[in-house]
């Protein structure tokens, strides 16, 4: 029997709708503040991302699937991204375009991570990234951006996670502060922060290991550090996060795993799940597009995880729209029925009402079980009778009332009830249920 490989899920249909749900809510995101969809190839070349996400980073060390084609070239299964935007910014050009352009982006990325629960090695990511200017205002709109996405969805109890990491010129001042603080403790209690020390000292401060945490409280903070320029961008940010309405959470901890980042950085957190709490994160790279060989081009954007947001939506009993899209089903009894059930499908979707017709000439009582197990509102049964009097029998599923009706009312009918609200199943009314 073959699985699917670690770490890696199908999406069943019993899921689907929420993956509509999250994508439409987000598309409709992007939309509200005019960022356009881009799409990147599933694989790079592997130096793309050794040189933007940072060789000495989880990511590039432990986590990428890098194999080589049969050309010969080592390519990579896209680890996240930023770094294919920021490729396709300089490949074509965009920087010709008025600035700052604001793209976004629904992909897979892959991790070879260690898989549980929110943590997997393919997951999927709704990203917008804006280049080209390095306004505090477009900073406030990521974070604007990913605290509307998970409101909107209904989402409760997370946090704005902020930051600013500063620029290359007082960061390496305040790491240095750092190595001196760490210095202090002959014996580091973890062996990955014993290496980070030496080659990447921010993320001592994220270690989630007790011991190193304590160690960690007790650190310079970066805000002391930061230069003129990158207090005045963190002070507006926070002013304009703060006239938004958002209630952010200042975590000087907060470094994030990609090396390209600068000033602002950002994440949504869930307060409960644990280790795997964020449901998206961004920030700031202003350096990156020049790094990767393009004109220089400030630039900050975020990703948000699907399967995360849909795992929380699920703990927090949020129910997306309806399931099934169809509202429709279609019951028949006997072979002449059947061909009449056929063509009146057919004059239901031609009027845009989703159709179930039923099969395998079950039972009338078991084609309404059908109907009710898939959770459509309504049944409409054609027997002999109905055939003789060109009627159709409309069943209302839930109360178990029916009627009959002029078989050439049945599309005007149906529609006027969907226009009035009158049925449950199409529209799209987000609620909280069981
Ligand atoms: P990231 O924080 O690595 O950022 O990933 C963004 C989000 O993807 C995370 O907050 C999380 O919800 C989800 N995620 C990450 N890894 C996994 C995993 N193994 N399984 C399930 N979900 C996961 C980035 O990737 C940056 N490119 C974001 C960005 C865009 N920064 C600037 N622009």
């Amino acid at each position: 029997m073959f699985k699917a490989p670690r770490g890696m899920k199908d999406i069943l249909p019993a899921e689907q709708h929420y993956w509509k749900y999250v994508c439409d809510e987000a598309t409709q995101i992007s939309r509200l503040y005019g960022y356009e969809r881009i799409d990147t190839p599933a694989l790079e070349y592997t130096g793309l991302f050794l040189r933007s996400v940072g060789e000495e980073t989880d990511i590039v060390e432990k986590q990428m699937y890098t194999f080589e084609d049969r050309g010969g070239d080592s390519v990579t299964l896209r680890p996240e991204g930023t770094a294919p935007v920021c490729r396709a910014y300089i490949e074509h050009g965009l920087h010709n375009l008025p600035q700052p352009i604001r793209l976004c982006y629904f992909g897979s990325i892959f991790r070879y991570e260690r898989p549980q629960a929110g943590r997997l090695r393919q997951h999927q990511q709704f990203g917008c990234e804006a280049i080209g200017s390095a306004d505090p205002l477009l900073d406030a709109e990521m974070v604007d951006m990913a605290w509307r996405l998970c409101t909107l969805l209904g989402l409760k109890d997370l946090t704005v996670q902020l930051n600013s990491i500063g620029c290359q010129v007082c960061r390496s001042r305040y790491v240095q502060q750092l190595r001196t603080y760490y210095s202090s403790y002959a014996d580091l209690p973890c062996p990955d922060c014993r290496k980070r020390l030496q080659h990447n000292p921010l993320r001592l401060l994220d270690c989630k290991n007790p011991p190193c945490q304590e160690i960690a409280i007790k650190a310079p903070r970066i805000w002391e550090s930061l230069c003129d320029e990158c207090r005045r961008h963190f002070d507006s940010l926070k002013d304009y996060l703060a006239r938004l309405q958002i209630p952010y959470e200042l975590n000087p901890h907060l470094v994030r795993g990609l090396d390209y980042y600068n000033r602002t950085v950002f994440e949504i957190q869930a307060m409960d799940t644990g280790g795997q709490n964020a449901l998206g994160g961004g920030g700031r790279y202003d350096g990156l597009i020049e790094l990767l060989g393009g004109k220089p081009a400030p630039a900050v954007g975020f990703a948000m995880g699907i399967e995360r947001i849909i795992l929380n939506l699920q703990k927090q009993s949020m129910q997306p729209p309806a399931r099934n899209t169809a509202r429709v089903f279609l019951a028949y009894v006997g072979e002449d029925a059947k061909r009449a059930a056929l063509t009146l499908a057919d004059d239901l979707r031609q009027a845009e009402i989703g159709v179930v017709v039923a099969v395998d000439g079950r039972s009338l009582k078991a084609q309404l079980k059908q109907a009710n197990s898939l959770g459509l509102p309504q049944a409409v049964i054609i027997g002999q009778d109905e055939i003789q009097s060109r009627s159709v029998t409309v069943r209302d599923m839930a109360r178990g009332e029916q009627a009959s009706i002029p078989a050439e009312q049945l599309v005007s009918q149906l529609k006027a009830q969907s226009a009035s609200g009158g049925i449950a199943g199409t529209n799209s009314t987000y609620g909280t249920g069981s």
